[in-house]
């Protein structure tokens, strides 16, 4: 799946939590790219793997207790787990930032907002006082905060959720990135100040031609966002492809039985689905497919051997060999 024009690259990465009795197998052989100017998804129920993914590319995994146990993630080409701390260290913030769910505890209570944001101007380019007010201030109309002049006195406490997520989007345009990593920054939102904060990163995208990687567990958010779709289950991707593609037409179980899980308008007053069983802990994961112990298609192979990749085309893959043309897709052992 490699594209030579992606952006960032991830390939067959795995990150292992070792403790003293068990490794748990957070993410284990996950692949997918982001193109230029291109919103991916990650999504997936919680504890899948989707920070640890995120936090991999970021150089900000705690090694130990965890330690990249394979792969690569490819940036501009370059595999950034070969780089040292510091070189790291210029990557994260000049060329790629990342927004966190919480913003209240990203944001320093002790330091006003114009502290914070004038911070991370200067983390990546050397300005004069004023011109670092001038940016500061331009940055915040940027995020759609009114009276920016006043908002740069105040401190966290006195913002409201969506303008303190505001402020951290603003942070991590300081160093104008080419690639925002998202992780559930609306989470903590509720719902029509998450539709704004959706907008807002959706026009700065277009306006600043950058690329994202938006992650969430919600597949209404990523129906709104996604220019394709990454699912992920227990480590791995389950499926990719297309927004349209693997909304309309999903082709493993687990996307499948999340889709219809979602509330919509026809379902309203029935029973919602949900998935049977629990996500599987990542140190005891089972064999063969880790989703076969909740997928209503499981036959004797799933528990046995290891799904491979099913292509459907157009960059559509599922990794469920029992539904691609009637059970003909690879196995792997
Ligand atoms: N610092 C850590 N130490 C040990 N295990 C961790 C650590 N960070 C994450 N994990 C484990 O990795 C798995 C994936 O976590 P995470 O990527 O945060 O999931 P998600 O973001 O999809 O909810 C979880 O089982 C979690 O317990
Ligand atoms: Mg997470």
């Amino acid at each position: 799946m490699a594209d030579n024009k992606a952006l960032l690259s991830v390939e067959e990465l795995k990150v292992y939590f070792r403790s003293e009795d068990e490794v748990a197998r957070a993410v284990d052989g996950v692949s997918f790219d982001v193109g230029r100017e291109e919103t991916v998804c990650l999504v997936g129920e919680s504890g899948c793997g989707k920070t640890v993914t995120a936090l991999s590319v970021m150089g900000l995994v705690p090694i130990p207790p965890g330690e990249i146990a394979g792969g690569k993630i490819l940036f501009r080409a370059k595999n950034l787990l070969d780089f040292n701390d510091s070189d790291m260290q210029k990557v994260r913030g000049n060329q790629i930032a990342m927004i966190f769910q919480e913003p209240l505890t990203s944001l320093n209570p002790v330091f006003t907002i114009g502290d914070q944001i004038g911070e991370a101007i200067q983390i990546h380019q050397t300005a004069t006082q004023s011109e670092v007010v001038e940016r500061s201030q331009q940055l915040l109309k940027d995020v759609g905060i009114a009276d920016p002049a006043q908002r740069l006195r105040d401190y966290p406490h006195q913002l409201s959720g969506g303008q303190r997520q505001r402020v951290m989007i603003a942070m991590a345009l300081a160093c104008d990135p080419d690639l925002v990593i998202a992780d559930e920054p609306t989470t903590a939102l509720d719902v029509t100040v998450q539709a704004q904060i959706l907008r807002l990163l959706d026009t700065i995208q277009k306006m600043r031609s950058m690329s994202v990687l938006y992650i969430t567990h919600d597949l209404g958010v990523v129906s709104k966002i996604a220019d394709r779709i990454c699912v992920m289950y227990a480590g791995i991707i389950a499926e990719q492809g297309n927004k349209d593609a693997v909304l309309k037409t999903p082709k493993h179980p687990y996307t499948q039985a999340l889709l219809a899980s979602l509330p919509n308008r026809e379902k309203r007053g029935q029973r919602l689905y949900s998935i049977p069983g629990t996500v599987p802990n990542p140190a005891y994961k089972p064999d063969g497919c880790p989703f076969h112990p909740r997928c209503q298609h499981t036959i004797q192979n799933c528990s046995e051997q290891y799904p491979g990749m099913c292509d459907y085309g157009d960059g559509h893959h599922a990794r469920c060999p029992v539904l691609f043309e009637g059970g003909k897709g690879n196995w792997c052992d």
